[in-house]
């Protein structure tokens, strides 16, 4: 319903008196509205993917749609192929920013699922489902720009991010200053343990920091049959290995999790059984759910390393490097987000998360910075996430852009 005849002063009050009963009924409306626009970009998305880094193609079709719904942006934003866009809501100026944001890049996985939409790339696939997180923002922001007339007054950021998976797209936009204005940030995973439109939340630490080391050991090669002329770099990677499980089952309290896996473990050469390599090269990934854990486990990993290597004669070189920190959402933002999916969805609909997940998410760069929140969306998918079958799918679509619109327009409201 539009009210056309209303003079601006009365249109203001009637936007001031705007409540959730009032709104919600033209909020889904206009989803209704969009939703085969949105379906047929989560396809076309899912048919082109780009691998982290490259999401050209991607940012060029966001902006081209941002562009034709009058919605202003910057592309290429912190000289990424990330799009920032802005809605200014309301009448008169308000104070608070509120950012949704969305990833866009795919994996390097060869899809196996026969759909309409499999990907056309080879070897490239949407296995994380950032084609349906970049489709429900772009839904988000279309509804929202159609109502902004009528949300409290404010802005709304929209950030289009690329390279999640390689943890070198929200750093870069963090470092550009793209939530330098913003009070509050929101997103949302695909999750397929959970059924299309059932929203999973949890406080707190939801997701590890993620880091790495690598390691050589240097040793002394030499003839397999004389071992005691070398220095075996394969028998004190050996140790190595197994020592360093007693970190986390020795030194660490039984109910705080942590994970130091040994991924990689490279010695000697293929074409010989006789031969005592002088090099081993480790790597491994290290997590934590509590960032004072993390900052402890390099000392940790590196004083069994060195007690190793010293007892065997070998010396090493130890390269420790931070990735992602620990994903910690922020209560007041979870608490918006419930509130919004009982409103939205049901109550029924709104599930409390038995345990957070050794996974990790740059979406923590924000949400060290700012109040972040992140909530889980069903997919229902029968696949897990970063295989081959995975699939986003249509069916969260309807769900996930109502809940960012309205936790959008209750933000700008009453902030949390
Ligand atoms: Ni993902």
């Amino acid at each position: 319903m539009r009210i056309a005849p209303f003079s601006l002063s009365l249109r203001s009050l009637y936007n001031a008196t705007m409540t959730t009963i009032d709104f919600l009924p033209r909020l889904r409306a206009a989803v209704a509205d969009v939703l085969p626009e949105i379906i047929a970009l989560r396809r076309d998305l899912h048919q082109h993917p780009e691998l982290s880094g490259s999401e050209e193609r991607t940012a060029g079709i966001v902006s081209e749609m941002l562009m034709r719904n009058g919605i202003a942006h910057e592309t290429r934003v912190g000289d990424t192929w990330g799009v920032v866009g802005v809605i200014e809501s309301g009448q008169g100026r308000g104070d608070k920013t509120f950012a949704l944001r969305g990833d866009m890049d795919a994996l390097p996985i060869n899809e196996e699922r026969e759909t309409a939409y499999k990907s056309q790339i080879p070897g490239v696939m949407h296995a994380c489902g950032h084609d349906g997180h970049t489709a429900n923002l772009m839904g988000a922001a279309l509804v929202l720009n159609r109502l902004k007339d009528d949300l409290p007054p404010g802005r709304i950021k929209l950030v289009f991010q690329p390279a999640e998976e390689t943890v070198r797209g929200a750093d870069v936009l963090v470092a550009a200053g793209v939530v330098d204005d913003v009070d509050a940030i929101l997103m949302l995973h695909g999750w397929p343990r959970l059924a299309p439109g059932v929203v999973g939340v949890r406080d707190g630490a939801v997701m590890a920091s993620s880091d790495q080391f690598l390691l050589t050991i240097n040793g002394k090669g030499g003839h397999g049959a004389y071992p005691h002329d070398t220095i075996d770099p394969i028998a004190v990677g050996a140790q190595i290995v197994s020592n360093l499980q007693s970190i986390v089952s020795r030194e660490i309290s039984p109910t705080t999790p942590a994970v130091v896996s040994v991924t990689q473990f490279f010695a000697g050469t293929p074409a010989a059984t006789n031969v005592i390599p002088g090099t081993a090269k480790l790597g491994a990934t290290v997590r934590a759910l509590s960032p004072a854990l993390r900052d402890e486990l390099p000392e940790r990993i590196e004083r069994i390393i060195a007690g190793i290597c010293a007892a065997h004669r070998a010396t090493y070189e130890f390269s420790y490097s931070y990735g992602t920190p620990v994903t910690v959402n922020d209560t007041s933002v979870m608490n918006l987000v419930r509130e919004v999916g009982r409103d939205v969805l049901g109550a029924e609909n709104i599930v409390e998360l038995p345990e957070p997940t050794m996974g990790a998410e740059d979406f923590a760069y924000y949400a060290q910075k700012i109040p972040g929140g992140m909530f889980r969306l069903g997919t229902g998918c029968e696949h897990l996430l970063h295989t081959p079958k995975y699939d986003y799918g249509d069916a969260p679509l309807e769900s996930g852009i109502l809940m960012f619109a309205e936790s959008a327009r209750r933000f700008l409201e009453k902030g949390v």
